[in-house]
């Protein structure tokens, strides 16, 4: 399709009437543009210049107009009267959007990046245990505890990784205590091993966060039969703090954070299919395992009161992570809306302040989200569905609560 600047009267063969929509101040039209003359203009078989009347042949230009004919009659003439009206309307909108994009652009992006951990608190002599740190928001919160002074483990899959990780935390903070161990959330024995060696080689675990987890993934299990989002975000998290509770309570004062998500209002404790074996669908199984983190912690605050230690759960906001990784609808949506997502630093920001604001030493079992009191859906608020998501999980994982 090539745009001409419309003439101000067309020629003969073109009916006016005919091509209405055609107005200045450009004419489109459908043919290519004329070469440059060779032989006689208008001559042998080149294309030509519609505007030009003489330069073709009339059967050419009958069969052009009858093509331009064939996608102009397909419209009634009320539309066609609409057209212009609704293209100027759309483009009215766009530039205003634009405009307005321009005008509020920073303030959203800083509305956007959501709260802001004000606490300037250290963390010297702590000790900080960290899983899914080589990476994402882990990454962030681990930079920023080290920054303030703890020993902070990581605790990953890949050790690859989480050394590259905490070498380049090492170097950015100063602090030579970031330490590289081996979890596989996905496997109980890696769990049973990493916890039994933590309680040789570490006298405190003041800080644990709960980080690490993994989103929409095709259907797979974890080595002990669990769904993968079950198994790794709640099951395996879950099996971890128990095992190392006794040295968190030996620390105490001692915080728990459990990084959940917003997506726990649209999840339901499928208690007859756990493991999603009758039925799977990747979204509703992270919904269902970021639910069980605020159960979970709701739980555990109430089985903790009277210890010293506190546990709460998190909603880090959207942030710009590996999380999509497995969905390529969400890494579309994560970078169409790339200005309302937040930085993994901006994402770390409630982890550590619930990690270290000093209001929040005796808050116990509440969800937070930009570093203030979040939503918490009914479903995750219900009791009765806390304890038997407790025990079931007790039960699958073979651990004995007194
Ligand atoms: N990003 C968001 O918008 C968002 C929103 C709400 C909640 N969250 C939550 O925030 C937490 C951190 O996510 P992120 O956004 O930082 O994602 P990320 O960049 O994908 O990081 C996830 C981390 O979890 C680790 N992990 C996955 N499976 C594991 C396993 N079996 N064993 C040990 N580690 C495992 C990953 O290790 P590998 O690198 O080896 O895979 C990675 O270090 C997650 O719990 C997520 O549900 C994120």
């Amino acid at each position: 399709m090539t745009l001409y600047p419309a003439p101000t009267t067309l020629p003969p063969r073109f009916d006016q009437r005919r091509y209405s929509l055609l107005q200045p101040p450009f004419l489109i039209v459908i043919f290519p543009p004329p070469p440059p003359p060779a032989g006689g203009e208008g001559k042998g078989d080149g294309p030509c210049n519609p505007l030009h009347s003489g330069s073709c042949s009339p059967s050419r230009i009958r069969s052009r107009e009858r093509l331009i004919d064939s996608s102009a009659s397909s419209f009634s003439p009320a539309v066609h009267s609409l057209r212009m009206p609704v293209l100027f309307t759309i483009i009215g909108i766009c530039a205003i959007a634009a405009l307005l994009l321009a005008a509020f652009g920073p303030y959203i992006r800083r509305c956007a990046g959501g709260g802001v951990c004000t606490s300037d608190a250290r963390l010297d002599g702590k000790t900080v245990l960290i899983t899914g740190a080589n990476t994402g928001i882990g990454k962030e919160t681990a930079r920023e505890l080290a920054r303030r002074g703890a020993r902070v483990i990581i605790a990953c899959r890949d050790l690859t990784k989480a050394e590259a990780a905490a070498h380049e935390i090492r170097e950015d903070t100063g602090n030579k205590q970031v330490i590289v161990r081996e979890l596989d959330l996905a496997n109980t024995k890696s769990i049973h091993q990493f916890a039994e060696n933590v309680m040789k080689e570490e006298k405190l675990i003041n800080i644990l966060i709960n980080n690490a987890g993994v989103m929409m993934c095709p259907y797979t299990k974890t080595t002990d039969g669990f769904e993968m989002q079950f198994g790794v975000n709640h099951l395996g998290h879950f099996l971890l703090t128990c095992l190392l509770l006794d040295l968190i309570k030996q620390s105490a004062p001692a915080r728990i954070v459990n990084v959940s998500s917003f997506a726990h209002v649209f999840g339901r404790i499928n208690f007859k299919d756990l493991q999603s074996e009758k039925g799977y669908d990747g979204g509703l199984a992270y919904c269902q395992s970021k639910l069980a983190n605020v159960l979970f912690t709701r739980e555990l605050a109430k089985r903790l009161k009277g210890t010293k230690v506190t546990v709460n759960s998190v909603h880090p906001g959207s942030v710009k992570s590996e999380l999509t990784r497995h969905s390529f609808i969400m890494s579309l949506a994560w970078k169409v809306l790339t200005f309302l997502i937040k930085t993994p630093k901006q994402g770390a920001q409630t982890s550590i302040y619930c990690v270290v604001a000093e209001e929040l030493q005796e808050i116990s079992g509440t969800h937070f989200s930009d570093c203030r009191p979040a939503f918490v859906a009914p479903q995750a608020r219900n009791e009765e569905t806390a304890r038997k998501l407790w025990d079931v999980s007790c039960k699958l994982l073979e651990i004995r609560w007194d």
